[in-house]
């Protein structure tokens, strides 16, 4: 599935530093919005309680026949599907959308049964003969009789049972009819609306990953049961039907006395149900056939279509199939790619083969409104949803416990696809902000667990749905990319495309792949590797967390220690390798690339790493390897005075990394705060990009403990000296602010330096908000602001501003046409400053004529992130809870974040007695989706409380010396 973790990517920092806890925020908004997934709007339909289910057994549980098993018996194996949809996009008299079918699959025995078990869930199955199923044969075999059929709810199934045995090695055609809803429920065939010039449109679209193609129809819904579909849509004459083959024809007819037209599809390779999709809409395209003659769609709203927004996803989606077709060393399989953009759909993205669903976000991109993030963020999810194409679509993991293979390998190739697009982003380092530092936060916790699952260990759809989590997604990403650097690039390309080809159109499990590489390795001369490959993975995918190596270069001693964010967690999880790792160290001495080094014990010693004078030692250079590195007192010297001196002999991202390391180590006690700061010291030279978003997330933190004391005077006057060259600096490369910078980093640095100079009192910086504002106000119907920049401007412009600018934002929020707009605007209007203004601003959260409901709980949040907000959100949710719970407490995933948003500044004993007050006083209301983020807020206030006080002079006293 495409990344849902995009939801705040390229934010850009000039919020942050008004106060957002960023990085925190995001994972937990990723977690939960995973969880959100799996909601479900539970409706009758009639299909689950029809008949003679036998009764259910009673607990505790023990599965003891094969319907009460999760997975499917290895009796029969499906090779083809004859499958008919109708779906109504009118409602029917009792006011519910609902869609018809049939369909037939063939299927072989394979071991002799007198049972037919297939997925069928929510689905109204029509009987025959009193049987929700027609049982004929192929061939010569004979054809049991059917004796009963039951469905069994809780595991998906319907039942058929036989007579008499179905024969090893014959085919059989089971046929079956159903009526399901086509309910607005993002699962399965759903139903989406959106308006279109005042009129509501609906289209019928669809997700089946992971567990919903049976939600659609009856069948073997299981990766690893793979077939061709043969696939018919019946749809009204005015829309256009789409699936993952390409349209056959389409003719018109009249079916039960309605004008109708019938489209065929070619039947598709062998494939998982998974990977189904079937769309009709009145939705239009753009097309090329430029890159082989295969041919490439665009498909979305006409609006968006006219004015040019699919345009972008087209030009790179050529060059991308290009990248992979060359990388993988195999033709793109399918005979079309259709890309569709959908107004309402849950993931960000979903790699159904041929037919890619995505948010409009994710494929739309209007070079007139959108920023360059959007851009950016067009181009990684294409990449990435292209890259399953071959890898997950045309081989395709056995089971969902290897999912983090196939979410991980996409997210980490989806930087190399989105570079050969755009070759002049240097978007490959990108991955460090977006993946590696996201996996880094949550694997350095106790509670995090290991990228692999035992298959048996993942089972139901809410265990499968769990898979779908930050170490899937991103540690996956940064392991496979640190396997292709220790083996290189070509030969991890050798080994990927001899598995690609050995596996074709069949499923794997993942020490397949390390067999491939494995091979790869001993075809090529001259590559190195301590061990084999699959025990080398086995240390970074069979147990959690990842290591801190740590250099003496006195002593050339070299060890390795299990990285904990807080030194005094308890981990109870066991490992077989007691936390150890092989880990692959490139590094470099005084500036010279040196072998790479393999730590294979807790402690070694290399006297290549001892080193004398000024020479320093830098390990783990490109942040190559998923670790952290730490260094005597004296060598971290030597590398802060090489940044001071000479900071462009290192390479952009190990200046970052030497920022992101340096305040984990010290967030992890294990060296002092102040080294972290010193490692600051350098940015007033730095231009780049990742090493100062490293810097301002880090320096996050600190301004949420001390934006309410005496400390952020001495802060707010050292990033002010900090962040001027920056500000001067692109002053001077935009003309004095009248065009645009041409590098797409540069772009967001753009970003960074002016947020955070306005936040830090830079002379100049606010008055330019203020009159790129006001020349707005003057001039409503042309914004002069460049979308990469409105954010930014909007917050700052109202927080210096009055009423007027509140109320200028608030009626063009009003009138915005763009959800992304609209959106920048509601986070924008949390940014004022006088109390009244943002206490009427929380007071319209709760009328929904004024902020839409599903928008309530995180325009309270925004506010609370506003250090004169906090208090007012605080005691605004305190004042309302019984309210705010009854509107919002169930399940809603912003929900949970409400109470961690407002409560992220709290570090001292008075807030944490008033939120122990807060639990108690409400008890009897509860805290809902809210009671674990309750408990966590309390975990954290006390981890805040004692770092502030550990922290709080020596912090102090270097800021006030440093400026
Ligand atoms: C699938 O549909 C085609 C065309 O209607 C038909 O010829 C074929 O027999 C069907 N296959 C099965 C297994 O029902
Ligand atoms: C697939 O369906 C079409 C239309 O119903 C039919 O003409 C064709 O024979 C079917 N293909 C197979 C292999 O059954
Ligand atoms: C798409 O490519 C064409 C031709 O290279 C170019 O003129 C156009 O500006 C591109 N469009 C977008 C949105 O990038
Ligand atoms: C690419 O594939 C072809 C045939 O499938 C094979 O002969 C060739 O060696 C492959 N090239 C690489 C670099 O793997």
């Amino acid at each position: 599935m495409g990344k849902v973790y995009y939801v705040s990517k390229n934010v850009g920092l000039g919020m942050l530093i008004l106060g957002i806890g960023a990085l925190a925020t995001i994972i937990a908004l990723s977690i939960a919005y995973d969880k959100e997934r799996a909601k479900n709007r539970g409706k009758p339909d009639g299909a689950t309680d029809s008949t003679n289910t036998p009764t259910p057994s009673t607990t505790p549980f023990v599965a003891k026949d094969p319907w009460d098993h999760y997975r499917l018996p290895n009796s029969l194996v499906p090779v083809f599907y004859n499958v008919t949809l109708w779906p109504r996009l009118e409602p029917n008299p009792d006011g519910m959308f609902m869609f018809t079918g049939h369909s037939a699959v063939v299927f072989r025995c394979v071991k002799e049964t007198d049972l037919i078990i297939i997925h069928s869930n929510k689905l109204n199955l029509i009987t025959f003969d009193g049987h929700h199923a027609k049982l004929s044969g192929l061939g010569e075999a004979v054809v049991p009789i059917i004796q009963k059929s039951w469905f069994v709810e809780k595991t998906e199934f319907l039942v058929i049972q036989l007579q008499s045995r179905l024969t090893v090695g014959e085919s059989y055609v089971l046929y079956t009819r159903f009526l399901g809803e086509l309910a607005d429920d993002l699962e399965g065939f759903y139903r989406s609306e959106y308006m279109e010039d005042g009129v509501k449109k609906v289209i019928a679209t669809s997700q089946m990953q992971a567990t919903y193609a049976r939600k659609t129809f009856p069948c073997f819904d299981e990766p690893a049961m793979k077939a061709v579909f043969n696939v018919t849509i019946i749809h009204t004459r005015d829309t256009v039907a789409l699936s993952n083959g390409r349209e056959i024809e389409t003719i018109n007819t009249v079916i039960d006395g309605v004008p109708v037209s019938v489209t065929t599809f070619e039947p598709t390779e062998r494939m998982s149900t998974y990977l189904l999709a079937f769309i009709v809409s009145n939705f239009v395209n753009i097309q090329s056939t430029q890159h082989n003659n295969l041919l490439i769609r665009i498909w979305a709203r006409k609006k968006a279509i006219d004015d040019k927004q699919g345009d972008y996803a087209l030009n790179v989606t050529g060059a991308i199939l290009q990248f992979y077709e060359r990388y993988y060393n195999a033709t793109y399989p399918l005979s079309k790619s259709d890309q569709i953009a959908l107004p309402d759909f849950n993931a960000g993205a979903m790699e159904n083969w041929g037919l890619i669903t995505y948010r409009e976000t994710a494929l739309l991109y209007d070079p007139f409104i959108s920023s360059t993030g959007n851009k950016e963020r067009v181009a990684t999810v294409i990449s990435h949803e292209l890259a399953h194409m071959w890898f997950g679509n045309l081989v395709t993991l056995q089971w969902w416990n290897d999912l983090w293979l196939n979410e991980g390998f996409a997210s980490y190739v989806e930087y190399l696809g989105a570079d050969y697009a755009e070759p002049t982003w240097n978007i490959k380092n990108q991955i460090i902000l977006y993946d590696m530092y996201k996996a880094f936060a949550v694997d350095a916790l106790a509670s995090s667990h290991p990228l692999s699952r035992r298959e048996d260990e993942v089972n139901d759809p809410a265990q499968i749905s769990e898979m779908f989590n930050t170490i899937s997604y991103s540690k996956g990403a940064s392991v496979l990319r640190m396997l292709s650097e220790f083996l290189t690039e070509p030969v991890f390309a050798k080994g990927l495309s001899s598995y690609l080809n050995t596996f074709a159109f069949n499923n794997t499990v993942y020490t397949d792949l390390w067999d491939h590489f494995q091979q790869a390795v001993e075809n090529t001369q001259g590559t190195y590797i301590p061990d084999t490959i699959e025990n080398i993975m086995n240390h970074w995918t069979l147990q959690m967390g990842f290591p801190v190596v740590t250099i003496d270069t006195r002593t050339g001693s070299i060890s390795q220690k299990h990285f904990l964010l807080d030194p005094d967690s308890v981990v109870d999880r066991p490992s077989q390798f007691n936390y150890t790792w092989f880990v692959p160290i490139k590094w470099m001495k005084a500036g010279v690339e040196q072998q790479q080094y393999w730590l294979l014990q807790k402690t070694e010693i290399n006297s290549q790493m001892r080193v004398s004078g000024d020479e320093w030692v830098l390990a783990n250079t490109n942040v190559s390897g998923y670790f952290r590195v730490n260094y005597d007192h004296d060598n971290w010297n030597r590398l802060l005075s090489l940044l001071s001196t000479n900071h462009k002999a290192l390479s952009v991202i190990n200046r970052a990394q030497i920022i992101d390391d340096t305040f984990n180590l010290a967030r992890a006690k294990m060296i002092n705060t102040t080294l972290a700061l010193r490692s600051t010291k350098y940015l007033s030279k730095e231009i780049d990009y990742i090493p100062w978003e490293s810097a301002l997330r880090n320096l996050g933190y600190y301004i949420l403990m001390f934006d309410r004391t005496e400390v952020y005077g001495a802060l707010q006057a050292y990033l002010k000296k900090q962040i001027q060259p920056l500000f001067e600096y692109f002053k001077t490369i935009t003309n004095n602010w009248t065009k645009i910078p041409t590098g797409h980093n540069d772009q967001y640095n753009q970003i960074n330096a002016i947020g955070t100079a306005c936040s830090m009192g830079v002379v100049g910086c606010r008055e330019l908000m203020k009159s790129w504002y006001r020349q707005w106000m003057e001039n409503p119907h042309h914004n002069p602001i460049h979308p990469n920049l409105k954010g930014t401007v909007y917050c700052h412009a109202i927080a210096i501003g009055g009423v007027e600018e509140w109320d200028f934002a608030w009626k063009m929020f009003k009138n915005a046409t763009l959800a992304s707009e609209a959106s920048r605007l509601r986070s924008a209007m949390a940014c004022a400053k006088a109390p009244w203004l943002l206490n009427r601003y929380l007071e319209y959260t709760l009328d929904p004529t004024k902020i839409r409901k599903q928008d309530a709980t995180s325009t309270i949040q925004y506010v609370s992130q506003n250090v004169v907000g906090m208090p007012l959100a605080w005691n605004f949710v305190r004042a309302r809870w019984d309210y705010i719970f009854q509107q919002y407490g169930k399940g809603s995933f912003s929900f949970a974040s409400l109470i961690s948003g407002v409560t992220q500044r709290f570090s001292t004993e008075f807030e944490l007695q008033e939120l122990k007050k807060f639990k108690e006083d409400n008890l009897h209301v509860g805290f809902g989706s809210a009671t674990l983020a309750l408990e966590q807020a309390i975990e954290k206030t006390k981890a805040n409380i004692k770092w502030v006080t550990e922290n709080k002079a020596h912090v102090l006293k270097w800021f006030t010396e440093s400026t």
